[in-house]
């Protein structure tokens, strides 16, 4: 099987994209009958981030927490789409010219900033588009997401049906997506889905000092500290779920219950779960953040290997197309 999938560098890599993609997918590529392709979407990135300096470092950034958190790069393919930019959008045209209007104005992120529609470029409306084609165009199977990009799959399954119904039913391969049920949409610390554009997202890679002012500003009512709390509703324990093991989130449960245990107590147990469960991965991103030429050279690997299947499929469309003979 063939598992794919991509993360924007419009930020650092977070939480969400970690629990949500990242982790995931990683899982999937262990088995050895899968090969993986996990990528950095630099080019999505353009629909919102302009400064070519700050997209860098942001891809770096993403391009380690997947090295971090365990990607064999080596046995995989690993690349940054703008290294393919060619492939991915000649692929990216052809569908455009199968894509309904409505489709896209019923897309989620367009209807989002759609009242204001001068900020809206045509880079951001034909978003999915772009992603349908970083699926297929490496005939991808399978693609493990977290649950707002949904929509973004029927898109991508839509566009590649519509595509075979005129050419042939072997010229695109239909993925299928795969959500976490059980990680859903991760909290940030506001409450509201954890996302880099609300600007609520923790930052697993950020020095103790700094993650600890993070996980302080996570937002909760204002119950005094012996009031008895409701873990269901609260945000802290919400986020402690996703990463403390089962006694420990029973602990907490029980704690709240009974009274007496105070947010910021649940605030510095949250921080010091998050410093254990990721130990391995922080580490190992301090490190290829201070080693950038050896993640150029992992990249720049990756990025040969996935030109091969890239070429191979464009020229299998083109001629299906009967651009070519
Ligand atoms: P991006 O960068 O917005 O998100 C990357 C991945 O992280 C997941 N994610 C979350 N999961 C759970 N809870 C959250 N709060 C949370 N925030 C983010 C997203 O679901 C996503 O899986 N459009 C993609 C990038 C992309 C792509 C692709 C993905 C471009 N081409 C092809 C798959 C296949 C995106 O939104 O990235």
């Amino acid at each position: 099987m063939r598992i794919l999938t991509g993360i924007q560098a419009s930020g650092r890599p977070h939480l969400g994209n970690i629990l949500g993609a990242i982790r995931p997918a990683i899982e999937l590529s262990k088995n050895p009958a899968n090969e993986s392709f996990l990528f950095i979407a630099d080019l999505h990135t353009l629909t919102s981030l302009k400064d070519g300096r700050i997209l860098r470092e942001n891809t770096y950034a993403i391009a380690a927490a997947w090295l971090a958190c365990g990607f064999d790069a080596d046995k995989n393919f690993f690349y940054r789409q703008s290294k393919l930019a060619g492939y991915h959008t000649e692929l990216m045209w052809y569908l455009n010219c199968f894509t309904p209007f409505p489709m896209l104005a019923n897309g989620h992120s367009f209807k989002d900033k759609s009242e204001k529609l001068a900020d809206v470029n045509a880079g951001l409306f034909t978003y999915p588009v772009l992603q349908a084609a970083d699926i297929m165009l490496y005939d991808a199977h399978i693609v493990p997401v977290g649950k707002d990009q949904r929509q973004h799959l029927e898109m991508t399954r839509d566009l590649g049906g519509a595509f075979n119904r005129q050419y042939g039913e072997d010229t695109l391969v239909l993925p299928e997506a795969k959500i976490d049920e059980a990680v859903m949409t991760i909290p940030g610390i506001d409450g509201a889905k954890m996302s880099k554009s609300l600007n609520n997202y923790i930052d697993i890679f950020l020095n103790e000092k700094d993650l600890l002012k993070v996980v302080k500003k996570v937002v909760t009512d204002a119950k005094a500290l012996e009031d008895p709390k409701d873990p269901e509703t609260d945000n802290v324990f919400k986020l402690y779920s996703l990463v403390a093991n089962k006694e420990e989130i029973e602990e907490m449960r029980a704690n709240y219950l009974a009274g007496g245990y105070g947010y910021g107590h649940a605030k510095n147990a949250l921080h010091a779960v998050l410093i254990r469960e990721f130990a391995e991965e922080r580490e190992k991103f301090e490190y290829y953040m201070n080693h950038i030429p050896e993640l150029e050279q992992k990249l720049q690997e990756g990025e040969a290997k996935a030109e091969q299947i890239a070429k191979v499929t464009i020229s299998r469309i083109r001629k299906k197309m009967n651009f070519d003979d």
